[in-house]
Protein backbone atom coordinates (compact mmCIF):
# COMPACT_ATOMS: atom_id res chain seq x y z
CA UNK A 1 0.00 0.00 0.00
CA UNK A 2 0.81 3.98 -0.68
CA UNK A 3 1.84 5.99 2.06
CA UNK A 4 2.12 9.44 0.31
CA UNK A 5 2.89 10.98 3.61
CA UNK A 6 4.90 8.91 5.68
CA UNK A 7 8.14 10.59 5.06
CA UNK A 8 8.97 12.41 8.60
CA UNK A 9 11.54 14.63 6.78
CA UNK A 10 9.04 16.28 4.97
CA UNK A 11 5.43 16.23 6.92
CA UNK A 12 4.00 17.22 10.39
CA UNK A 13 6.11 18.24 13.22
CA UNK A 14 9.50 16.16 13.35
CA UNK A 15 11.31 14.90 16.14
CA UNK A 16 14.53 17.47 16.11
CA UNK A 17 17.61 17.59 18.37
CA UNK A 18 19.54 20.77 17.93
CA UNK A 19 23.44 20.58 19.55
CA UNK A 20 25.12 23.37 20.53
CA UNK A 21 21.47 25.19 21.30
CA UNK A 22 23.10 28.19 23.06
CA UNK A 23 25.39 29.19 20.23
CA UNK A 24 24.34 31.69 17.70
CA UNK A 25 23.67 29.20 14.61
CA UNK A 26 21.85 26.53 17.39
CA UNK A 27 19.70 29.72 18.62
CA UNK A 28 19.05 30.64 14.80
CA UNK A 29 17.95 26.82 13.83
CA UNK A 30 15.66 27.15 17.47
CA UNK A 31 13.89 29.65 15.38
CA UNK A 32 13.14 28.33 11.71
CA UNK A 33 12.47 24.90 12.98
CA UNK A 34 10.31 26.14 16.11
CA UNK A 35 7.20 23.87 14.77
CA UNK A 36 9.18 21.15 14.77
CA UNK A 37 9.20 19.47 17.83
CA UNK A 38 12.71 19.93 19.48
CA UNK A 39 14.82 18.88 21.71
CA UNK A 40 17.84 21.99 21.80
CA UNK A 41 20.65 20.81 24.09
CA UNK A 42 22.97 23.26 25.16
CA UNK A 43 26.75 22.51 26.02
CA UNK A 44 25.51 22.07 29.69
CA UNK A 45 23.40 19.61 28.62
CA UNK A 46 25.30 17.82 26.46
CA UNK A 47 29.03 17.67 26.22
CA UNK A 48 29.43 16.00 23.08
CA UNK A 49 32.44 14.98 23.07
CA UNK A 50 30.96 11.88 25.46
CA UNK A 51 27.93 10.10 24.68
CA UNK A 52 25.01 11.16 25.95
CA UNK A 53 23.85 10.87 29.12
CA UNK A 54 21.04 13.49 28.83
CA UNK A 55 17.41 11.56 28.99
CA UNK A 56 16.36 13.94 26.00
CA UNK A 57 18.25 11.88 23.83
CA UNK A 58 16.78 8.92 24.22
CA UNK A 59 14.31 7.12 21.38
CA UNK A 60 14.44 8.32 17.47
CA UNK A 61 14.67 11.58 15.82
CA UNK A 62 13.80 12.33 12.09
CA UNK A 63 16.58 14.93 12.34
CA UNK A 64 19.48 15.94 14.24
CA UNK A 65 20.92 19.53 13.42
CA UNK A 66 24.43 19.45 14.46
CA UNK A 67 25.71 22.73 15.37
CA UNK A 68 28.10 22.00 18.55
CA UNK A 69 31.50 22.78 17.71
CA UNK A 70 34.60 24.07 19.35
CA UNK A 71 34.85 27.56 17.41
CA UNK A 72 37.82 29.35 19.04
CA UNK A 73 40.24 29.25 15.68
CA UNK A 74 43.11 30.24 18.03
CA UNK A 75 42.74 28.45 20.69
CA UNK A 76 42.81 25.43 18.52
CA UNK A 77 46.59 25.61 17.82
CA UNK A 78 47.28 25.25 21.49
CA UNK A 79 45.16 22.72 22.24
CA UNK A 80 44.48 20.65 19.06
CA UNK A 81 43.25 17.40 20.85
CA UNK A 82 40.65 19.41 22.52
CA UNK A 83 39.73 20.85 19.48
CA UNK A 84 39.57 17.24 17.91
CA UNK A 85 37.89 15.66 20.98
CA UNK A 86 34.38 18.00 20.04
CA UNK A 87 34.52 18.51 16.77
CA UNK A 88 35.81 14.97 15.35
CA UNK A 89 34.72 12.67 18.07
CA UNK A 90 31.66 14.88 19.57
CA UNK A 91 30.27 14.67 15.81
CA UNK A 92 30.73 10.64 15.74
CA UNK A 93 29.29 11.01 18.95
CA UNK A 94 26.41 12.52 17.39
CA UNK A 95 26.50 10.71 14.09
CA UNK A 96 26.10 7.32 16.36
CA UNK A 97 22.68 8.51 17.03
CA UNK A 98 21.38 6.83 13.73
CA UNK A 99 19.22 9.77 12.83
CA UNK A 100 19.26 11.82 9.52
CA UNK A 101 22.29 14.24 10.31
CA UNK A 102 22.94 17.88 9.16
CA UNK A 103 26.56 18.47 10.36
CA UNK A 104 27.84 22.07 10.20
CA UNK A 105 31.27 22.64 8.75
CA UNK A 106 33.52 25.31 7.52
CA UNK A 107 35.12 27.44 4.66
CA UNK A 108 38.42 26.96 7.03
CA UNK A 109 38.42 23.82 5.49
CA UNK A 110 40.14 25.11 2.22
CA UNK A 111 43.64 26.72 1.94
CA UNK A 112 42.35 30.04 0.45
CA UNK A 113 44.79 29.42 -2.71
CA UNK A 114 41.88 30.18 -5.06
CA UNK A 115 40.85 33.53 -6.55
CA UNK A 116 37.42 32.76 -7.47
CA UNK A 117 34.61 30.49 -5.20
CA UNK A 118 35.41 26.90 -4.23
CA UNK A 119 32.61 24.96 -4.85
CA UNK A 120 31.98 21.37 -3.37
CA UNK A 121 34.13 19.51 -5.65
CA UNK A 122 37.31 21.42 -4.45
CA UNK A 123 39.67 19.83 -3.02
CA UNK A 124 40.57 20.59 0.94
CA UNK A 125 43.83 21.50 2.51
CA UNK A 126 43.07 23.34 6.00
CA UNK A 127 45.54 25.43 6.77
CA UNK A 128 45.08 25.29 10.52
CA UNK A 129 44.05 23.13 13.52
CA UNK A 130 40.82 23.99 13.59
CA UNK A 131 40.18 23.54 9.66
CA UNK A 132 41.90 20.03 10.13
CA UNK A 133 39.69 19.12 12.92
CA UNK A 134 35.99 20.38 11.06
CA UNK A 135 37.25 18.31 7.98
CA UNK A 136 37.82 15.22 9.78
CA UNK A 137 34.86 16.10 11.59
CA UNK A 138 33.26 15.86 8.21
CA UNK A 139 34.47 12.25 7.77
CA UNK A 140 33.21 11.36 11.11
CA UNK A 141 29.60 12.33 10.26
CA UNK A 142 28.56 8.93 9.42
CA UNK A 143 27.37 7.14 6.12
CA UNK A 144 25.06 9.63 5.02
CA UNK A 145 24.93 13.20 6.43
CA UNK A 146 24.53 16.07 4.94
CA UNK A 147 27.40 17.91 5.35
CA UNK A 148 26.91 22.30 5.53
CA UNK A 149 29.65 24.50 4.74
CA UNK A 150 29.33 27.79 5.57
CA UNK A 151 31.60 31.24 6.07
CA UNK A 152 32.18 33.83 8.39
CA UNK A 153 28.90 33.67 10.60
CA UNK A 154 27.52 36.34 12.94
CA UNK A 155 24.14 36.97 14.53
CA UNK A 156 22.91 39.16 17.26
CA UNK A 157 23.90 37.12 19.43
CA UNK A 158 27.61 35.37 20.81
CA UNK A 159 31.11 36.38 19.62
CA UNK A 160 31.33 37.61 16.45
CA UNK A 161 32.87 39.97 14.55
CA UNK A 162 29.61 42.22 13.80
CA UNK A 163 29.09 42.54 17.35
CA UNK A 164 32.40 43.31 18.34
CA UNK A 165 32.82 46.03 15.74
CA UNK A 166 29.81 47.67 17.12
CA UNK A 167 31.23 47.39 20.35
CA UNK A 168 34.68 48.83 19.12
CA UNK A 169 33.31 51.67 17.31
CA UNK A 170 31.14 53.30 20.05
CA UNK A 171 34.57 53.26 21.91
CA UNK A 172 37.13 54.49 19.15
CA UNK A 173 37.48 56.80 16.24
CA UNK A 174 39.77 54.02 14.41
CA UNK A 175 40.16 50.54 14.28
CA UNK A 176 42.63 48.43 12.54
CA UNK A 177 40.87 45.47 10.15
CA UNK A 178 42.82 42.99 7.89
CA UNK A 179 42.17 43.86 4.49
CA UNK A 180 43.60 40.81 3.22
CA UNK A 181 41.31 37.94 3.47
CA UNK A 182 37.84 37.81 1.48
CA UNK A 183 35.16 35.60 2.07
CA UNK A 184 31.17 36.03 2.73
CA UNK A 185 29.91 37.18 5.89
CA UNK A 186 26.66 34.95 6.82
CA UNK A 187 23.77 35.74 8.84
CA UNK A 188 22.79 32.80 11.28
CA UNK A 189 19.59 33.31 10.09
CA UNK A 190 19.93 33.02 6.96
CA UNK A 191 21.43 29.90 6.93
CA UNK A 192 19.59 28.52 9.26
CA UNK A 193 16.34 29.31 6.78
CA UNK A 194 18.79 27.68 4.21
CA UNK A 195 19.34 24.36 6.08
CA UNK A 196 15.51 24.64 6.79
CA UNK A 197 15.11 24.67 2.64
CA UNK A 198 17.69 21.58 2.54
CA UNK A 199 16.16 19.16 4.75
CA UNK A 200 12.09 20.31 3.82
CA UNK A 201 13.15 19.52 0.31
CA UNK A 202 14.48 16.41 0.39
CA UNK A 203 17.70 17.36 -0.60
CA UNK A 204 20.00 14.51 -2.44
CA UNK A 205 22.77 14.06 1.20
CA UNK A 206 26.21 15.03 0.98
CA UNK A 207 28.79 18.13 1.01
CA UNK A 208 26.72 21.68 0.39
CA UNK A 209 28.11 25.04 0.18
CA UNK A 210 25.39 27.34 2.17
CA UNK A 211 27.20 31.16 2.11
CA UNK A 212 26.13 34.82 1.76
CA UNK A 213 25.76 35.79 -1.71
CA UNK A 214 28.55 38.64 -2.50
CA UNK A 215 31.96 38.86 -0.52
CA UNK A 216 34.28 41.11 0.70
CA UNK A 217 37.19 41.78 2.93
CA UNK A 218 37.06 41.49 7.06
CA UNK A 219 37.82 45.86 6.68
CA UNK A 220 34.90 46.41 4.00
CA UNK A 221 33.10 44.27 6.53
CA UNK A 222 33.29 46.53 9.46
CA UNK A 223 32.67 49.34 7.02
CA UNK A 224 29.83 48.30 5.92
CA UNK A 225 28.67 47.70 10.11
CA UNK A 226 29.96 51.51 10.52
CA UNK A 227 27.65 52.68 8.13
CA UNK A 228 24.78 51.00 8.31
CA UNK A 229 24.81 50.86 12.03
CA UNK A 230 25.40 54.64 12.29
CA UNK A 231 29.25 54.62 13.99
CA UNK A 232 31.52 57.51 13.31
CA UNK A 233 34.39 55.11 13.17
CA UNK A 234 37.35 55.06 10.34
CA UNK A 235 38.92 51.74 9.41
CA UNK A 236 42.49 51.42 9.40
CA UNK A 237 43.58 48.80 6.72
CA UNK A 238 45.96 46.12 7.94
CA UNK A 239 47.67 43.08 6.41
CA UNK A 240 46.91 39.50 7.99
CA UNK A 241 51.03 39.18 9.29
CA UNK A 242 50.54 43.01 10.97
CA UNK A 243 47.15 41.23 13.10
CA UNK A 244 49.66 38.23 14.28
CA UNK A 245 47.39 35.61 15.14
CA UNK A 246 48.50 32.26 15.96
CA UNK A 247 46.53 30.45 13.57
CA UNK A 248 46.89 31.10 10.00
CA UNK A 249 43.63 31.67 7.40
CA UNK A 250 42.93 31.23 4.56
CA UNK A 251 43.48 34.40 2.30
CA UNK A 252 40.27 33.60 0.04
CA UNK A 253 37.51 31.74 0.89
CA UNK A 254 34.10 32.26 -0.73
CA UNK A 255 32.36 29.56 -1.13
CA UNK A 256 29.52 28.76 -3.96
CA UNK A 257 27.23 25.74 -4.69
CA UNK A 258 27.71 23.84 -8.23
CA UNK A 259 24.88 21.75 -7.14
CA UNK A 260 21.56 21.60 -8.83
CA UNK A 261 18.78 23.24 -6.45
CA UNK A 262 21.22 24.47 -4.10
CA UNK A 263 19.43 27.05 -1.60
CA UNK A 264 20.15 30.63 -2.60
CA UNK A 265 21.30 33.03 0.97
CA UNK A 266 20.57 36.47 0.36
CA UNK A 267 23.81 39.16 -0.06
CA UNK A 268 25.82 39.42 2.98
CA UNK A 269 24.69 43.36 3.25
CA UNK A 270 21.14 42.17 3.21
CA UNK A 271 22.16 39.66 5.94
CA UNK A 272 24.23 42.50 7.82
CA UNK A 273 21.07 44.76 7.88
CA UNK A 274 18.86 41.78 9.05
CA UNK A 275 21.37 41.67 11.90
CA UNK A 276 21.16 45.52 12.76
CA UNK A 277 17.40 45.39 12.84
CA UNK A 278 17.21 42.72 15.42
CA UNK A 279 20.25 44.23 17.73
CA UNK A 280 17.82 47.75 17.41
CA UNK A 281 20.51 49.65 15.09
N1 LIG B 1 31.53 31.07 13.56
C1 LIG B 1 31.92 31.01 12.30
O1 LIG B 1 32.40 31.99 11.72
C2 LIG B 1 31.77 29.74 11.53
C3 LIG B 1 32.14 29.71 10.18
C4 LIG B 1 31.96 28.54 9.46
C5 LIG B 1 31.43 27.42 10.06
N2 LIG B 1 31.11 27.46 11.38
C6 LIG B 1 30.55 26.24 11.99
O2 LIG B 1 29.16 26.47 12.21
C7 LIG B 1 28.74 25.76 13.39
C8 LIG B 1 28.08 26.72 14.36
O3 LIG B 1 29.03 27.70 14.76
P1 LIG B 1 28.63 28.96 15.62
O4 LIG B 1 29.20 30.13 14.94
O5 LIG B 1 27.18 28.91 15.97
O6 LIG B 1 29.51 28.68 16.92
P2 LIG B 1 29.29 29.15 18.43
O7 LIG B 1 28.45 30.37 18.49
O8 LIG B 1 30.65 29.14 19.04
O9 LIG B 1 28.43 27.95 19.01
C9 LIG B 1 28.96 26.69 19.23
C10 LIG B 1 28.25 26.11 20.41
O10 LIG B 1 28.80 24.81 20.66
C11 LIG B 1 28.98 24.70 22.05
N3 LIG B 1 30.01 23.72 22.37
C12 LIG B 1 31.36 23.88 22.40
N4 LIG B 1 31.94 22.73 22.79
C13 LIG B 1 30.94 21.85 23.01
C14 LIG B 1 30.88 20.51 23.44
N5 LIG B 1 32.00 19.83 23.74
N6 LIG B 1 29.67 19.91 23.57
C15 LIG B 1 28.55 20.58 23.29
N7 LIG B 1 28.52 21.85 22.89
C16 LIG B 1 29.71 22.47 22.75
C17 LIG B 1 29.36 26.08 22.54
O11 LIG B 1 29.09 26.19 23.92
P3 LIG B 1 30.07 27.04 24.87
O12 LIG B 1 30.07 28.43 24.29
O13 LIG B 1 29.44 26.91 26.19
O14 LIG B 1 31.41 26.37 24.77
C18 LIG B 1 28.44 26.95 21.69
O15 LIG B 1 27.20 27.13 22.32
C19 LIG B 1 30.00 25.08 13.91
O16 LIG B 1 30.05 23.78 13.37
C20 LIG B 1 31.13 25.88 13.33
O17 LIG B 1 32.31 25.13 13.20
C21 LIG B 1 31.25 28.60 12.12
Amino acid sequence: MEHEHTDPLRTGRRRVLITGAHGQLGRALQEVFADDDLVALSHEDWDVASPPRDDRVRGTFDLVLHSAAWTDVDGAESDPQGAAAVNVGGTANVAALGAPLVAFSSDYVFDGRKREPYVESDAPNPLSAYGRTKLHGEAAAGDDPWVVRSSWLYGPTGHNFVRTMLRLGAERDEVAVVDDQRGSPTYVGHLATATRELVDSDLARGVWHLAADGDCTWAELAEAIFEDGGLDCRVRRISTAELGRPAPRPAYSVLRSERPAAPALPHWREGLRACLEELGH
